[in-house]
């Protein structure tokens, strides 16, 4: 009987307790997260450092801005006059099929649906771009490249045989008609229309493959997983060469389009391959033959004026800028864009 009231006892006591405990774990836990909360208030993401954190930063945020998506959708694909006026004229087309049409076109092919608007305190999206330049010769950034969440690359760059400098993952390739290459399935291919033909040739090459040629004889049929393909929206394009390079040259590179895509998409940009060498060369880094500074007066871009926007984006710590083996200076541009109009 003694014993039996001892174990009640022993019962009732325990039970009380972790009454108690449940009650107060919750408030305490609470409580703390409070003080948390207002002792680190939460950023616009979840990683270290933010891309869209804005602070007190006015230059950054008179042209950074989050609501002009980068990635055509059916809905964001209708244009003002303006932006299409303006699109239209880059590469001068004659005779443009109807815009409306063709974009119903592809979006009968391909998804419809941004896939990044999902920004917010529990988001930490890391990125790494990668340009084209000579400077990742030797530079060894293959697993640092890789070990980002995102790898985006451009145009003709290729992994095979290059890993150790340039890694061998890619999950979005940048590219355009007459710069186009296969694709493995994991990767999304990411076109920067410059004209309403490229859009029509987008369609061709995911499958039939009639269009061979725009201004210069292009790929009839480019290798890609059609789920992951993405289009480079013309009114992003318009808002980067306004907002960020002030009007400045014809149109910005794809190494500039590529950066931008990136600090809109990403929480954290890495970026790697862009600028010369450290002899002051522009080439691609899968090119022997070293090309001599006269490469990079395109004619079409302002590399200057991307470079300094670049570099001023690093200053103000928005993006980390790997220079390979050269570590003076650096340049926005990617040497990677001739063979425009
Ligand atoms: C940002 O973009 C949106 C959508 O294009 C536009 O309505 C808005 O005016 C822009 N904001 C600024 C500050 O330019
Ligand atoms: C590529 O991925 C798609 C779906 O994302 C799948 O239907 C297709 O079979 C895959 N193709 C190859 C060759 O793995
Ligand atoms: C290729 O596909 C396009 C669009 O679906 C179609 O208009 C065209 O007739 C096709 N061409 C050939 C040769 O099949
Ligand atoms: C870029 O920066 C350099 C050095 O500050 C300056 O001389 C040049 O005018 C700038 N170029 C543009 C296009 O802003």
């Amino acid at each position: 009987m003694f014993l039996k009231h001892r174990t009640l006892v022993l019962v009732f006591t325990a039970v009380s307790f972790s009454t108690l405990l449940l009650t107060f774990r919750d408030p305490g836990a609470y409580l703390l997260r409070y003080a948390a909360a207002r002792l680190f208030p939460r950023g616009p993401c979840g990683c270290r450092r933010c891309v869209a954190a804005l602070r007190d930063d006015a230059w950054f945020s008179q042209r950074f801005n989050q609501s002009v998506q980068p990635l055509m959708t059916r809905e964001n694909s209708v244009l003002t006059e303006d932006t299409f006026t303006w699109w239209q004229w880059l590469q001068a087309e004659r005779h443009p099929a109807s815009y409306p049409l063709v974009v119903d076109q592809l979006f009968q092919l391909i998804p419809d649906q941004d896939r990044y608007q999902d920004a917010g305190p529990d988001r930490c999206r890391t990125c790494s771009v990668v340009g084209n330049s000579g400077n990742l010769k030797g530079s060894g950034y293959g697993a640092l490249i890789d070990s980002r969440d995102l790898v985006i690359r451009m145009n003709k760059a290729p992994t095979r045989g290059f890993q150790d400098d340039v890694g061998t993952r890619t999950t979005h390739h940048v590219m355009y008609p007459e710069s186009a290459v296969d694709l493995d399935n994991d990767t999304s291919l990411v076109l920067v229309p410059f004209k309403t033909l490229d859009l029509q040739w987008l369609v061709s090459a995911l499958t039939n493959g009639t269009i061979q040629r725009t201004y210069l004889p292009v790929k009839s049929k480019v290798q890609a997983n059609r789920e992951k393909v993405l289009v480079y929206s013309p009114t992003f394009f318009k808002y980067v060469h306004e907002s960020w390079l002030e009007g400045r040259g014809r149109y910005p590179s794809t190494g500039f389009l590529s950066l931008m895509l990136a600090l809109h998409i990403c929480d954290e940009v890495s970026v790697f391959g862009f600028g010369s060498d450290q002899y002051g060369n522009w080439h691609h880094y899968w090119e022997t033959n070293v090309l001599s500074g006269a490469f990079r007066l395109t004619g079409v871009h302002d590399g200057d004026m991307e470079s300094n926007v670049t570099l001023l984006l690093e200053d103000r710590d928005k993006i980390q800028m790997f220079r390979g083996q050269r570590d003076t200076g650096g340049q926005g541009q990617d040497p990677d864009v001739q063979g425009t109009t």
